[in-house]
């Protein structure tokens, strides 16, 4: 892991870093974040392995504004007029995600909405506008320890998880985005309080809601539009079930349908989990078998998907 000023050098490096799938450091104007490509399933798994998170917690996808959001959520009006009056910002608008959208269901975590964020900081737009393609960004901090807004903070945190820190100084807001949800019907729910004041946002589309139990940040999980199969799963099954197609986990389940890693790598696991158990569902097999998952490092997130997805709708 290199520190080095974000200068345009550092950035055009920092941009050729992501589009290989590697994570970066990056300056915005509430904190730093742990940028990977949103695109990339392989990259996102990456950035929860770092940030050692127990579960899937949906990522923020970071743009360049209003244009950028449209190809990836459907806009409400409502929405859009949030974007127009607070990007670039420190505000983050979560909206049913377009099945089109090039960002992948991890960085999602499997959810139907999408988080996008059109930041203000130079240097963050920079490396969007360089790596040609959206930035899933959670704060640049190990889960559970305070949002760095100094570089130093967030090299000290995470180490060699990631390639390049990019040192633009101090933050200044130093709080997280605000982050409101907006429903295809243009109701909006504030889901974190943040560095825009519920006033100013109440200002411009009125009182907002409370969330309720379907929408708590807190519990994404919990969410009924999580993505849940048609199929009834059986996990930890060692051996194919009669009439099922199985998904098998390292190189003892040669005869699986398909693998999430033949090696038994879980961040490749990860990387793999949504689209695999999404195709092994389009068979219309009506029992997908799933392979013992270890429950270490990324297996505890691999193995909390698979018990949702098990228990359905
Ligand atoms: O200021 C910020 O927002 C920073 C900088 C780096 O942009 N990022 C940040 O990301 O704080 P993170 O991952 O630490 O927080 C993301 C928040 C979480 O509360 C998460 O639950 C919520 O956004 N969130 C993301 N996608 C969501 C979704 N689809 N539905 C509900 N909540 C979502
Ligand atoms: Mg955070």
């Amino acid at each position: 892991m290199k520190i080095r000023t974000a200068d345009d050098v550092a950035i055009s490096h920092a941009a050729t870093i992501l589009r290989a799938g590697a994570l970066v450091v990056m300056p915005t104007e509430t904190v730093y974040g742990l940028a990977g490509d949103a695109t990339n399933p392989t990259a996102v798994a990456r950035i929860y392995a770092a940030k050692g998170r127990p579960s899937f917690n949906p990522l923020i996808s970071h743009i360049l504004g209003v244009e950028d959001a449209a190809r990836h959520a459907v806009l409400h009006p409502v929405a859009r007029s949030l974007a127009e009056r607070f990007w670039p910002g420190a505000l983050t608008l979560v909206a049913p995600r377009r099945s089109d959208s090039a960002i992948c269901e991890l960085a999602c975590a499997g959810l139907a909405s999408v988080a996008l964020r059109a930041p203000a900081h130079p240097v963050a737009r920079s490396l969007i506008a360089a790596a040609g393609t959206p930035l899933a960004a959670p704060s640049a901090n190990r889960s559970g320890r305070l949002s760095p807004t100094r570089a130093a903070h967030a090299a000290e945190d995470l180490g060699d998880a990631v390639e390049l820190v990019l040192d633009a100084g101090a933050c200044g807001l130093g709080l997280e985005s605000t982050v409101v949800a907006v429903s295809e019907a243009g109701q909006v729910t504030l889901l974190r309080p943040g560095a825009i004041a519920r006033e100013e946002i109440e200002k411009h589309v009125g009182l907002l809601a409370a969330p309720d139990a379907r929408s708590a940040p807190s519990s994404p999980g919990m969410l009924e539009s999580h993505y849940a199969p048609r199929a009834r799963l059986v996990l930890d099954a060692s051996t194919p079930v009669a009439d099922g197609v199985h998904l098998g986990f390292g190189p003892g389940a040669a005869s699986a349908a398909l693998n999430l890693s033949p090696q038994g790598d879980l961040l490749e696991a990860a990387a793999n989990l949504f689209a695999y158990l999404r195709k092994l569902d389009a068979t219309g097999a009506p029992v997908i078998s799933v392979s013992p998952i270890p429950q270490h490092g990324l297996g505890e997130a691999i193995n909390d998907r698979l018990a949702r997805a098990a228990v359905g709708r």
